[in-house]
């Protein structure tokens, strides 16, 4: 019988076939069809759980159909609230009793439980949805799947095939687009825009002591960045075995970036001490206020330093662009002949963007997601070196991998962290690059901004109600709300101010926290809007966290609607929280 043919007959006929043989050869009397041993009929079951490897009609039907039935099972889950379906409390305790059954399930059956999870998720999409991760395109959900459907794995291309080609693309792609030359750079997707920061910190480690790959760290290593960068400088230097205290977090100013007196005294005082620099981590649109450091001015410090000092190596710059790094569409936007229309305001405020985000190809490295700036779903984050040598500082000896890379052109195998890697985030990145193009980009972006910047303005107009980051433009407005009788731009600028206040700031940290909690409490009707809460957007300079209410603007179907919710539900809950309603 021909492979393909025992392949379609998919089931017992072949199966029976083969393990009469195989009894044949054991000296055992080849029993008939009928009589097959039961786990052959278990499997015969189980074949039909799985997409058939050739073409076969019965098969194919089979899979369309319970793929046409999830689908369906997934669109009743469209109610027109801010999450799926319904939302009922978490049961964790009854999860935990969970245990394996013993007969094989039913595979409609179990599609229909699989998506009963999926009930209460918040959809990114819907315009009262204002957190950091945005809505997905289509054709970025169909090249996830796509990737799922074939189950490409990165490691080397022989198990790839053309996904490793569709790597390459999106990372020449990006390369090209932050300002890189493609042709030296290179990068690979990783996990998250955690792991983006990590594989800079790695490289900037093995930069700053070479062989620390093999020999470990054998000297005192620091990190810096700003004390509003993201923790994921804190989680690799712990995870790369430098430690958490390894990290020196550098204050910020006003606008959110970090001060560049500061970051100068700081790197004196650690090339002082003899100690090295593993990374300097620059961040590129920060996660609460958007702040955008000045990559420009810490590059130039770099570099009077390693002269001044007589460096023997050049510390790394890490850029953590994870949120920033689609602002790049703009960087040959003309914002003067303005071939979008885009408002005089959001002009603006991507000017100001682009003054910085002009200079991302300053760093060594970039983190980019794009389930954050790219219309991805989860997760799907690039890490991306200006020198492709630098790669080289990470790979591993070819013996110690002695079941891959025997041929093939392209193995990042041998010098990521991960061994198995999904296509999948590739190929969703990738149609996203190819489907927006830059205008694409720059449309949803102007939107965004635009949506941010009218909260802003709006909130700038309510006596009870301040705007943190006024001095930040990006698709977020972090809020504070106060109580009657405080004329809160003054009562805010004390708090921030004098030390005195502190009580004060204290007592309005309740306060909002209050009324966040009040209008997550309304959000469960998934009829009012979902903000995040920020337990420290940032600092007092004498050392009291602030809190603050966020309003990202990320979904592109947040719309006018959609804003005049944002200030009803928070009159309504700061209405409730003043008559003690809650
Ligand atoms: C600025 C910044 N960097 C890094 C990260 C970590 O990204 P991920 O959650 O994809 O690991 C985040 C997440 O919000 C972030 O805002």
């Amino acid at each position: 019988m021909k492979r393909r043919n025992l392949l379609k007959t998919g089931a017992a006929g072949s199966l029976v076939s083969c393990s009469a043989i195989a009894r044949t050869a054991l000296g055992r009397k080849p029993k008939s069809d009928a009589a097959a041993l039961r786990y052959e009929k278990v499997v015969q079951a189980a074949r039909a759980a799985f997409p058939s490897p050739v073409k076969d009609g019965a098969s194919d039907g089979r899979f369309s159909r319970l793929f046409a039935d999830a689908l369906h099972v997934f669109g009743m889950l469209r109610s027109g609230k801010t999450f799926w379906g319904k939302r009922a409390p978490l049961d964790y305790g009854a999860a935990r009793k969970a245990r394996m059954a013993n007969p094989m399930g039913d595979a409609r059956k179990v599609v229909r439980e699989t998506a009963g999870y999926l009930e209460g998720m918040y959809n990114w999409s819907h315009p009262d949805v204002h957190r950091l991760h945005g809505s997905a395109t289509s054709v970025s959900i169909i090249g996830q799947l796509y990737g799922t459907l074939v189950d490409a794995n990165l490691v080397w291309d022989d198990l790839s095939y053309r996904v490793a080609e569709a790597e390459v693309k999106a990372v020449s792609i990006v390369a090209g687009l932050v300002g890189y030359d493609p042709d030296k750079a290179s990068g690979v997707f990783t996990f998250g825009g955690t792991g983006t920061t990590f594989y800079g910190i790695k490289i900037g480690l093995e930069n700053a002591q070479p062989g620390a790959f093999a020999q470990g760290v054998k000297q005192p290593m620091r990190v810096l960045s700003s004390d509003v960068a993201h923790y994921a400088s804190i989680s690799s230097a712990a995870w790369t075995g430098l430690g958490t205290d390894a990290v020196v977090p550098v204050s910020s100013g006003d606008d959110n970036a970090i001060d560049l007196k500061a970051l100068e005294a700081t790197l004196r005082a650690i090339i002082g001490r003899g100690e090295k620099i593993a990374a300097i981590v620059v961040t590129m649109g920060t996660t609460d206020a958007f702040g955008i450091d000045d990559i420009a001015s810490v590059h130039a410090l770099r570099a009077r330093l390693v002269q001044e000092f007589h460096l023997d190596y050049t510390p790394h710059i890490h850029a953590d662009a994870v949120i920033g790094w689609s602002y790049c569409v703009f960087n040959d936007y003309d914002f003067a002949g303005n071939p979008l229309d885009i408002p005089a305001s959001t002009s603006e405020s991507l000017q100001r963007i682009r003054a910085r985000m002009q200079y991302l190809a300053l760093a060594d490295s970039i983190g980019i997601d794009f389930h954050k700036g790219g219309y991805t779903p989860y997760m799907s984050s690039m890490f991306i070196v200006k020198d492709a040598q630098k790669m080289g500082l990470i790979r591993r000896d070819n013996t110690s991998m002695p079941y891959l890379f025997q041929f093939g052109e392209y193995d990042p195998g041998v010098y990521t962290l991960e061994c198995s890697r999904s296509g999948a985030p590739v190929l969703a990145a990738l149609a996203n690059l190819e489907l927006l193009g830059k205008q694409g980009f720059q449309g949803i972006l102007s939107h965004s901004i635009g949506m941010a910047n009218l909260i802003k303005q709006r909130a700038e107009a309510i006596p009870w109600m301040v705007v943190t980051n006024g001095g930040n433009d990006g698709a977020v407005a972090v809020l504070r709300v106060y109580p009657d009788g405080v004329d809160a731009k003054a009562a805010y600028e004390k708090e921030m101010r004098d030390p005195a206040a502190r009580p004060q700031l204290v007592g309005t940290n309740d306060f909002n926290r209050k009324v966040y909690d009040e209008t997550r409490r309304m959000a469960e009707t998934g009829r009012t809007p979902v903000f995040v809460e920020t337990s420290r957007y940032r600092k007092t300079p004498y050392g009291e966290p602030v809190v603050g209410i966020k309003c990202f603007t990320l979904s592109v179907f947040t719309d006018l609607q959609s804003i005049d919710n944002v200030f009803d539900a928070l009159r309504t809950a700061r209405a409730h929280v003043i008559t003690a309603k809650v």
